[in-house]
């Protein structure tokens, strides 16, 4: 990591762009550097429309750059991109995230996210029509291909009291997640889970009601993909039984599956060896009695679906549990969350019980940010306010690792 001036903090450029959002930049600038960050602004032309250099350089860790030609030295951008730990930008607009993909490089913002080799975090904010427009989306599908992260806007408030999709995320996720990317957050636990043999599920099942057709749910996978990364992290050996497509993290074992059916067989084979099994996986509550085994057709009329219960395979696991073996549940609900929570935690024999408010904005299904509060069987709750699905993953292995070593 570089370390400014041999100090030993962190170097992080936190770039602003020219939104309504850019006044909630100086409120990221002051607590990174009360962090113990080192902070360079980097403001656009136009940015400065919306807020003053002057509190920028009253907060930040050096003076705010603006142009290319701003500082004694004729090369800024490679001094910034070179020092660079991390690149945040907050707020990311529609013309910066299009000019970053389209890798231009022409006011000083734009040329250190070209020169530099750090990661980098953007954080859009802009009108709901904007954010829902395929170029945004598109550019995001580029940067984030490339390793950019970001993290979406929220809803609410926006400028000209419009409400909607596309309010900057809370000043708070966003230093939480310059901290965590840095290496700094607050829970890392590295080694923690040494030898642990951990089980994940992942992602919503997929029942067929014909070869070409299935019910399924919104789950993408992200939450026990970063479960199982986070739990590797820290020295679980991890196998992760999952529906999604999306990647496991190196070292991870994967059993991929598709039905209800399918994940039943496997968690309840690899749970026999596992000292800690955990069902972040959304499986489907029903499915056709019967698939059809050819295409159905329109031609033959509208066809009479007969559902049927899946096996409930937590409930399953609860009953087969090893004494000593950790057993995690997750609960889905959009009202009466602790009751509802609570009464799934005492019916399926579990030790800890992770429930998220999935009609919360940016919590839950598809969203890479969550929000949980953990029940123990113990009468313990934590709540885990909005971040990274990452962070959540970790705040809920420090749970688990209590429970294996308890002090
Ligand atoms: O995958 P993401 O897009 O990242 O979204 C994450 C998530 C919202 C899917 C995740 O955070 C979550 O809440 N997972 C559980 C979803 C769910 O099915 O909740 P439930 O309340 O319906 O089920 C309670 C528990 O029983 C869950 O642990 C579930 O895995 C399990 N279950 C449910 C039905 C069934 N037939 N068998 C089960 O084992």
């Amino acid at each position: 990591m570089t370390s400014e001036g041999g100090s030993g903090k962190p170097f992080v450029v936190l770039g602003v762009s020219a939104g309504i959002a850019a006044y909630k930049a100086i409120e990221v600038c002051r607590r990174l550097v009360d962090a113990g960050v080192h902070v360079a602004p980097v403001l656009t032309e136009r940015a400065t429309r919306f807020v003053g250099r002057a509190t920028f350089d009253a907060l930040a860790s050096e003076r705010v750059q603006i142009g290319l030609w701003d500082e004694a030295s004729p090369i800024p951008h490679t001094r910034l991109g070179q020092s660079a730990d991390l690149v945040v930008v907050a707020p990311a607009t529609v013309d910066l995230l299009a000019r970053y993909a389209g890798g231009f490089a022409d006011d000083l913002l734009t040329t250190t996210l070209v020169a530099t080799a750090a990661p980098v975090l953007v954080c859009p904010a802009m009108h709901t029509e904007m954010w829902e427009h395929p170029a945004v989306q598109e550019n995001l599908d580029t940067l984030r291909r490339r390793g950019v992260t970001v993290i979406p806007p929220g809803d609410g408030r926006l400028a000209g009291g419009d409400v909607g999709t596309g309010r900057l995320a809370d000043p708070s996720l966003i230093v939480a997640t310059v901290l965590e990317m840095l290496g700094r957050g607050e829970a890392v636990g590295a080694g923690d889970l040494d030898g642990v043999r951990m089980v994940v599920s992942a992602g919503g099942t997929r029942e067929p009601i014909d070869p070409v057709r299935f019910i399924t749910n919104r789950s993408s996978g992200k939450q026990g993909h970063a479960l199982a990364a986070a739990a590797r992290r820290r020295g679980a050996e991890v196998v992760l039984v999952t529906s999604s497509a999306l990647p496991a993290a190196q070292g991870v074992e994967v059993d991929r599956v598709e039905t209800a059916a399918d994940m039943e067989a496997a968690m309840l084979h690899r749970a026999e060896a596992a000292d800690v099994v955990v069902m972040a996986a959304a499986v489907a509550d029903f499915r056709p009695k019967e698939a059809g085994t050819s295409k159905m057709h329109k031609s033959d009329g509208v066809p009479d679906l007969v559902l049927e219960a899946t096996p409930d395979i937590l409930a399953e696991l609860g009953r087969r549990r090893r004494p000593g073996q950790v057993l995690v549940g997750f609960a889905a609900e959009t009202e009466q969350l602790s009751d509802r929570a609570r009464a799934k935690l005492a019916s399926k024999g579990v030790d800890l019980m992770v429930a998220n408010d999935v009609s919360a904005p940016a919590v839950g299904f598809d969203h890479d940010t969550n929000e949980v509060t953990i029940f123990g069987a113990d009468g313990s709750m934590f709540p885990v306010a909005l971040r990274t699905k990452d962070a959540v993953a970790d705040a809920i292995l420090d749970r688990v690792s209590a429970l294996l070593s308890p002090s």
